[in-house]
């Protein structure tokens, strides 16, 4: 996991921003979770007149209900949206489409100029959005993480699918630090590490989230009585429902808190959004 420092987003940009001249089209991947903490800051200046798609990936997740508003609602401003899951391939056909309408211009140029109508882009996001996934999967390779470093690495190269000429190495770009609710949807996720904030902290604040939005899936999944108003009440019942105890029979709000965290990364608990737009 990357530590991001000045001089490193700095540098990640700098590539970023050479390798664009490259392109025809970015892609921008975020969390279909969280399609607001999860995009990077700086995006729409690093990629000003460059055509654009945001893909919402893990729409799996996801609530489909709220992601089909994200899509709205990113339309609405402009910006063409398109739900994906990295692993599976799924939404990857509506993505060429779409590529192909958002560059109809480029492609009909190529054409009068007799050129191929094919594309270049490149994939950008913050860590752990899923963009090595969705260069394996493209292309049915296996498993090989492109790297975690800032920017943009080493020598370049394009994978080819029918319409589409992408970068191999996708653009790293860092999250947003502009204040705590960020902080605490990224921790969620897993899109930071989970040291940097308190493991019970994060846990009281998807808490607090899921008490009133999705308060059935905690009482399913946890056989829970009743959801009291209190957070740290719903964890301590979700510990001792989960036999998280330490000796002497108090729950262990650590252990409590990390069985919450896992459940909802691996989407145990249902399909959950934890922003609307
Ligand atoms: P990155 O290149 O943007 O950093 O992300 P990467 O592809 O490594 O994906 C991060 C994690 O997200 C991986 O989990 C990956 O399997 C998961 N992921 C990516 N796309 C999807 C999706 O559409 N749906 C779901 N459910 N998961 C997705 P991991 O291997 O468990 O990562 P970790 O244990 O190293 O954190």
């Amino acid at each position: 996991m990357i530590q991001w420092y000045p001089g490193h987003m700095a540098k990640a940009k700098k590539e970023i921003i050479s390798n664009l001249k490259l392109v025809d089209v970015v892609y921008e991947i975020v969390d279909a979770r969280i399609p607001r903490s999860s995009r990077n800051p700086d995006f729409d200046e690093i990629t000003k007149r460059k055509k654009k798609i945001m893909l919402l990936n893990k729409e799996d997740l996801a609530d489909e209900r709220i992601t089909d508003l994200w899509i709205k609602h990113f339309k609405e401003k402009g910006i063409e949206a398109v739900k994906v899951n990295a692993i599976t391939g799924k939404g990857f056909k509506e993505l060429e489409e779409k590529t192909k309408e958002v560059c109809k211009d480029i492609l009909e140029a190529k054409v009068k100029k007799g050129l191929t109508p094919r594309l270049r882009g490149m994939i950008l996001g913050i860590p752990n959005v899923g963009k090595s996934t969705f260069i394996n999967t493209l292309i049915g390779r296996k498993k090989a993480k492109t790297g975690d470093k800032p920017g943009v690495t080493k020598s370049l190269h394009w994978i080819r699918t029918p319409y589409l000429d992408l970068l191999d190495t996708p653009g790293v770009l860092w999250p947003k630090f502009e204040d705590k609710t960020t902080g605490f949807m990224l921790a969620i996720t897993g899109a930071i590490k989970d040291e940097i904030l308190e493991m019970e902290e994060v846990a009281l604040f998807l808490v607090s989230i899921l008490k009133n939005r999705y308060p059935d899936y905690l009482i399913n999944r946890y056989k829970l009585d009743k959801i009291w108003e209190e957070e740290i009440k719903i964890i301590e019942d979700i510990g001792k429902k989960r036999g998280c105890l330490v000796s002497g029979g108090e729950v262990d709000f650590v252990k409590a808190s990390t069985v919450l965290l896992e459940d909802f990364r691996k989407g145990n608990l249902g399909r959950i959004s934890l922003e609307e737009p």
